[in-house]
Formats: structure tokens, C-alpha cells, sequence
């Protein structure tokens, strides 16, 4: 099941009067779009794309936009909300909380069945609901592109093999399609007060990445680094410390991980 309705622009704008909101029918990749033409959109903003031929994921992943899903990417300057340099690379992580925040406020299931995986995914019951790129544009002042692909109304029914099992959608838990306008129309508003109000923004992260957070106590194997500094670590997860980085304790000792891939996990 997958709904065909497109979203609805003016709804959009009239929830949301504080965003630049572009819709497209087909773009070969939402950040690439924000990235390359940040300078001609007013902040905040967001760019949507019903379908996209090339979605980007982290490291070697690609993001596959199907029929009904969310993918938009959200262009922002974190210097008009006084959000300093050394807080930027926390917006990820802010992200993944705004999108879990506005998916419990639906009401479908428990809150304590979405949990956050980091550094920066939305898992529903152990699977992937949604997952979330943050780059940088070469503008001065600098702009942020974070990119957001979210399972809507595109069944795992739907979906290739090789992805079925790991995905979920939240039609799958609702049963019915569901209103892609006001879900996108939340998130932003959501993700608005993040930018606006600091003690709501702490609520998100640390708050909820302490509260909610898919590894913790997980043995866990990251692929970290690249290239010939490429390394896999394993080690039971400690949490997330206060600058965003994964805490992984092995026998020898205890590894902060800035950046990186989490291959697996197990209890
Ligand atoms: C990941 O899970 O590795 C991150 C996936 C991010 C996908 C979104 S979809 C909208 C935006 N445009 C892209 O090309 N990628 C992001």
C-alpha cells in the first residue's frame, strides 16, 4: 500500500510561515539540491522530492526514495539561532531526536518502541525507520543541509529483499496511510522550536539520546575512520557523552568515537 497523494503545498506553508518550501516531482538527490543551490534560499528551508534517482546515505550507503516515504532536505544557518561552531555537529543528533519527537506525538505505539541509534537513525521495534545525512555547504555564513528520509506510507511490502527485513514504514504499524502534509508540516515546527529555544534542544539531546538510545549496554563492531586509517572496534556501548561521541568499552579500555559506521550489534 503506498498513498498517491501528493502534499499538499498550500497546507504546508500555512502551518509552517517561517519556511521556504520547495516541492519537486523528482530530484537525483535532495541534499545534493540544497547543497549546490543553498544561496538562493531563504532560511529556514526545505526541499522535498517525491522521488529521488541518486538519495545519499552516510559512508557507502544510498537512500531509496520509495512512493510515499518523506525525503526532504532541511537547509538552515545555525548562526541565526546563536548556535555556535563547536554545537553544529550535535544537530545531527538533535535531528534524529526532532523526527522521533514528532512520530511518538502520532500516537501509533508506545514511545518507548522508537529508539534512536546513533549517530544520527530512527529505529522502530529493532528496525529502520528513518535515517538522516548532515553536510555542510561552502557558504559563508555557513549553511547546514540535513537531509531526512523518513518510511511513511511506502509499505515494507513494497520494498527490494535485500531491505525488507531491516525497514520498516509506519503504514506497517498504522495500517492505513497517513498524512504525509501535517507529518512533514510537525516535524519542521518541531525542529523550529529545536533551533529556537535551547532548554527544548537539550531536551532532545543529551535528554533523550540518555533516555532512549538503541545501543546502549549492546556489544557493538564500528567501522571507523577510512582509507588506510580505516579500523573495526568492538565494545559494550556506555551511552553517548555530552559532545555527541559513542562511549564503547573493550577489555583494554575505553573508546570515544567521533565519527563512524556501526556494522553491527547484539546484546
Ligand atoms: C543514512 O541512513 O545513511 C542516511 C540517509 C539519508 C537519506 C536522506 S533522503 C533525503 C536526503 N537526500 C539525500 O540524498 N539523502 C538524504
Amino acid at each position: 500500500m503506498s498513498d498517491s497523494k501528493a502534499l499538499d503545498l498550500p497546507r504546508l506553508r500555512q502551518n509552517c510561515p517561517d519556511w521556504t518550501i520547495d516541492i519537486h516531482a523528482e530530484l537525483d538527490s535532495t541534499n545534493r539540491h540544497a547543497r549546490d543551490e543553498a544561496a538562493r534560499y531563504q532560511t529556514p528551508a526545505v526541499i522535498v522530492a517525491e522521488s529521488q534517482t541518486a538519495g545519499r546515505g552516510r559512508g557507502r550507503n544510498i537512500w531509496r526514495s520509495h512512493a510515499g516515504s518523506l525525503t526532504f532536505s532541511i537547509l538552515i544557518e545555525p548562526q541565526q539561532y546563536g548556535i555556535s561552531a563547536t554545537e553544529t555537529p550535535l544537530l545531527s543528533l538533535i535531528t534524529a531526536a526532532v523526527v522521533r519527537e514528532t512520530v511518538v506525538s502520532l500516537q501509533l505505539t508506545s514511545s518507548a518502541d522508537y529508539q534512536l541509534k546513533w549517530p544520527n537513525d530512527l529505529y522502530l521495534r529493532n528496525r529502520k525507520l528513518s535515517g538522516i545525512l548532515l553536510e555542510q555547504t561552502g557558504s559563508q555564513p555557513p549553511r547546514l543541509v540535513i537531509g531526512i528520509g523518513l518510511n511513511v506510507n511506502n509499505s515494507t511490502a513494497g520494498m527490494p529483499d535485500e531491505i525488507r527485513e531491516s525497514a520498516v514504514s509506519l503504514i506497517d504499524l498504522a495500517g492505513s496511510p497517513l498524512d504525509r502534509t501535517a507529518i512533514l508540516s510537525q516535524l519542521l515546527l518541531t525542529m523550529q522550536r529545536a533551533l529556537e529555544d535551547e532548554a527544548f534542544r537539550q531536551q532532545m539531546f543529551p535528554r533523550m539520546w540518555q533516555r532512549d538510545h538503541l545501543l546502549d549496554g549492546q556489544l557493538v563492531t564500528i567501522e571507523a575512520g577510512s582509507g588506510n586509517d580505516e579500523q573495526f572496534l568492538m565494545g559494550r556501548c556506555e551511552g553517548i557523552d555530552e559532545t555527541g561521541a559513542l562511549i564503547l568499552r573493550d577489555h583494554l579500555t575505553t573508546h570515544r568515537i567521533v565519527s563512524g559506521v556501526v556494522k553491527q550489534w547484539t546484546d
